[in-house]
Parts: C-alpha cells; structure tokens; sequence
C-alpha cells in the first residue's frame, strides 16, 4: 500500500455523519415517501417500509460504508476499482460502472429540480407565488416557471439552475473536508431547523375552516397513517417501499461507497452508518410525514388530499403547499422556510451525486481536484440541458426510472454478493467491525448472508418483469413522446459507454503503473 497518494479525508466523525446523513436526506424525505406511504395503504405500508430497512436499507449501509472504507485504503473512491478489490475478476470493473453512472444520471435532473426549490424560495419571498390563490393558476405558474405553459420560456428557470450548478461546484471544488464536509454541517441543521418550524405550524392548523370542522390535521395524520392492512398482500406496496428505502437512504447509488472511501483505516463505520441511517428516517417518518399530506387534508378535505397524493410529488410540493401557505399569516416566512429546506436537502443530497464521478477522476487519472471538476464541470452542464429542454417529454421520467430506480436495486444486489458472498462473510463481518464502536449484533449475520441478497434478487426480478418489460416496449409512452424515450435511452447507453471505456484506459494506466492486478 506504499504506492497511495495522500487522498482526501474527512475531518471529523461528526462530519462524516453529517455529509452521509446529508446525502440520504433530500427531496425523497419530504416529497416522495409521503405520497409513496399515502398511496401505499398508509400505515400499513409501514411495515413493508420498515421491514426493507431493516432487511436492506441497514446492511447495505453498513456493507457501502465497509467496502468504500476498504477501497479507499488502495487509493481507489469510485465503484469499478473499488469492486475489484473485493473480486479480482476482469469484467468487475464494468458493473462497478453502474455506480458512476447511475448518481451522474440522477445528478442531471435531480439538480434541476433542486434549482426550482431556489426560484420558488426566491418567489416566495417577493409575495408572487402566493399571491395566487387557486389551484388553476398555481399550476399555470409551475408550468409556466418550467417553460412548459403556451407562451412561456424557461429563462428564469435557467438562472436558478446557472445559481444551483455554481453552488454544487463552489462545494465540490472546495474539497471533501472544506467543502462537501462544511456544508452539510450548516445545511443539515438549518434543514431540521425550518422543517420542524413547518412541522410545527401544521400541527397547529387545527381545523382552518370552522364549517368543515372534520377538515382538521388529526383526521389528516390519521389519513396517513391509519393502516389498510388489504394492501400488504400486494407485491408492488412491497416493491415500492423497498424502493422508497433504496433512494431514501441513497444506498445502491455509489455516493456513500465514495463518501466511506475518504474514511480512515480505524474510523468506525458500525455506528456512523447506523446514525447516518437513523437521521434520515427521521427526517423521513416524524418531518416527512409531518407536514404535506396533514396539511393538505386540514385545508383540502380528504378528496382534496387524495388528489394530492395522486397528483404526484411534484404538485404537492409546488402546487398544494404554496396554496395552503397563501391562506395562513406570515404565509411567505413559512413558504420560504419550506422551499428553503427542500433546497439544502436537495443541494447536500447532489454534491453527493456528484461525488464518485469526481472520485473516478482524480484517483484514476491522477487529476488533482480542482482540473477534475473543472473537466467534469464542463461535461455534467452539458449533459444537464437534455433535461431542461425536454423537461416536457418524458425524459426526465425515463432517466429517474432506469438511474433512480432499477440500477439502484441492481447495484446495491451487486454489491450484497460481492462483499457477502465472494469477499465472503467472514472477512466481510472483520472488516465491518474494524475500529467499530458498537458490535452489529450477531442475528445480523445470517440477515446479511442470506436474506438480504435474496431479498435484492427477488425485487430486482420482480421488478424488471413487473415495471422494466412494461416501461422497455413502451406501454403508457404517448406517440409523440416516444421519439424523446427512445433518444433518453440512446442517450443513455452512449453515456453508459462512455464511462466504460474510460474505465478501461485508467485500468490500464493503473496497470501500466503495477497500481492493480
Ligand atoms: N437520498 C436522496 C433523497 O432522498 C437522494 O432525495
């Protein structure tokens, strides 16, 4: 191990939790698991939820720590040399592939939503937004604010996204510890902050107006949270909290097997991921479900909140929560405070994205950083317009289901079987537990042998069957929107190519160098 070079590493272990905690916490906390849990049978969808933490979500934290600490000892943050420490097989380093292609992919768009939280913070400040009262004319605005309304254009929203791109490069052109590790030590309080305010004020609606007094937030909680219990025989409430877990905790995406990878040798990984994990889900389960199904049914009624819920993240967020902060005092501090939250958990949530690409670059091609992200810089904007442009096609859609989505469940089983079952448990139990501050309890092992990848192998082929087959042959996709699909996935697969090839020339300077077998 005298060849390393000295790599980055994190400043404190507080900091390391904060930056994975930061990572997992994002726009699926606050937007996508309370529509997910109210389509999903509500309480009862708890259980399966629970259940994929416990069964996946944990391990694969745990297994994502252990393997990025070990592949940072070699030198290496990014999946495909990572993997291949732990199986010296030549195709490794391509399925390892999934793991910078994946968070780039989800980075594209990802970002540029984020860059919408930043306009509507900014419009809710001026008093715009919620100087529109009804559910018409606030959608009007989100469709005219993403250039999508007749007449419209999408120049304000491209100077939010000009704003959010800048601010992820400023962070991670400052570095790991300067920059990636500083804010989410700000961003991730400050978050928990304004989203237990918001919290609050919805807990304390009551019932808003005095002639529909069932109208009230308990009726609300209890619309989330009482169990149907019917909905647990379904398989696909099963498929969609496993999902929920995987992009909750931004496990199977390769950021935190980066993120482990700037680790020291003796740092901890048991109890930090255990806390990294538990801060998220509870900024999931208590914040999360807190505040926009609540809300919605207090000032909606429980057609009205079931609409929401089935109108899709994206106008309950945009649509439902401004409308409802326009009827309350100080409804502009509360809808900033809203938006404002939703941007810092997206903003330390895509540096994270961002993370492995820069990783592969630097150590593979011995780029110091700031060249790196410079180069990819350049490469990511470009590749951020095809979501802008054809916002309206499908496109992002189809990106959010093949990266955010499928190759999380596939990479995340990926990892399972190598670390578990070729690395072997053995050695894998060793390493999760070197300089550990807790030991995992010995039940754990079994669970992290055998029923976590079986548990992985039985999605990933319910999955594909039930949803890819369905979504490969286009069913659902409108004829105009299908030239768009097909491009996305042309698009796709270049990219996916790309970054493959790249691999294989820094596989062989690494070996030219005698720095990989
Ligand atoms: N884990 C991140 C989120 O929930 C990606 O948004």
């Amino acid at each position: 191990m005298s060849e390393q070079k000295p790599r980055e590493q994190w400043g404190t272990k507080l900091g390391v939790i904060m930056a994975v905690a930061g990572s997992a916490v994002g726009l699926g906390n606050f937007l996508r698991f309370p529509v997910q849990a109210a389509q999903n049978g509500g309480g009862a969808f708890m259980i399966p939820y629970f259940i994929s933490f416990l069964l996946l979500g944990i391990p694969l934290m745990w297994i994502e720590w252990a393997i990025g600490r070990y592949g940072g000892l070699f030198g290496h943050g990014s999946a495909p040399f990572i993997l291949n420490r732990l199986w010296k097989h030549r195709v490794v380093k391509y399925l390892g592939v999934i793991g910078i292609f994946g968070p780039i992919v989800v980075f594209i768009y990802y970002t540029y939503i984020e860059s919408w939280l930043l306009g509507y913070a900014f419009f809710a400040l001026t008093g715009k937004l919620l100087a529109i009262a009804t559910p018409e004319g606030m959608k009007g605005f989100l469709a005219a604010y993403q250039g999508l309304a007749p007449g419209s254009n999408i120049w304000t929203a491209y100077i939010f996204f000009l704003i959010t791109f800048a601010l992820n490069f400023y962070f991670l052109y400052r570095g790991v510890q300067a920059g990636i590790e500083l804010l989410c030590k700000i961003a991730l309080p400050v978050l928990f902050l304004f989203g237990a305010i918001v919290a609050v004020r919805v807990l304390t609606f009551g019932a808003p107006d005095p002639a529909r007094p069932d109208w009230n937030v308990l009726n609300g909680l209890g619309f989330l949270w009482n169990p149907d219990f019917s909905v647990l025989t379904n398989a696909n409430v099963w498929l969609a909290a496993a999902g929920q877990i995987f992009f909750t905790l931004s496990v199977g995406m390769g950021a935190i097997l980066t993120y482990a990878s700037y680790l020291k040798r003796g740092d901890d990984v048991v109890l930090s991921g255990l806390t990294a994990a538990s801060t998220n889900e509870l900024a999931e389960v208590v914040l999360g479900g807190s505040i926009v199904i609540p809300a919605a049914f207090a000032f909606f009624g429980l057609a009205g909140a079931t609409a929401a819920a089935h109108s899709g993240a994206f106008n309950l967020g945009f649509v439902t929560m401004p409308l409802i902060f326009g009827q309350i005092p100080l409804g502009e501090i509360f809808a900033l405070l809203w938006f404002a939250l939703l941007f810092l958990a997206g903003l330390t949530s895509s540096v994270s994205l961002a993370e492995p690409a820069v990783a592969f670059v630097c150590d593979e091609f011995d780029l110091d950083r700031k060249t790196a992200i410079r180069r990819l810089g350049v490469v990511l904007f470009i590749l951020m317009q095809f979501p802008i442009f054809f916002l309206g096609h499908g496109v992002v859609d189809e990106l959010d289901f093949w990266a955010g989505t499928f190759c999380l469940v596939l990479f995340g089983t990926i990892e399972a079987v190598l670390f578990v079952w070729v690395f072997g448990i053995e050695k894998a139990w060793d390493e999760m537990h070197h300089g550990a501050e807790m030991r995992i309890p010995g039940f754990y092992k079994p669970i992290i042998k055998y029923v976590t990848p079986l548990f992985l192998c039985f999605i990933l082929g319910f999955w594909f069957y039930q949803q890819a087959l369905p979504l490969l042959l286009m069913q659902g996709v409108s004829p105009e929107a299908r030239p768009y699909v097909l491009a996305t996935r042309f698009g796709l697969i270049l990219l996916f190519l790309a970054i493959a090839l790249l691999v294989r020339i820094a596989w062989y300077r690494k070996k030219a160098q005698g720095k990989v077998e």
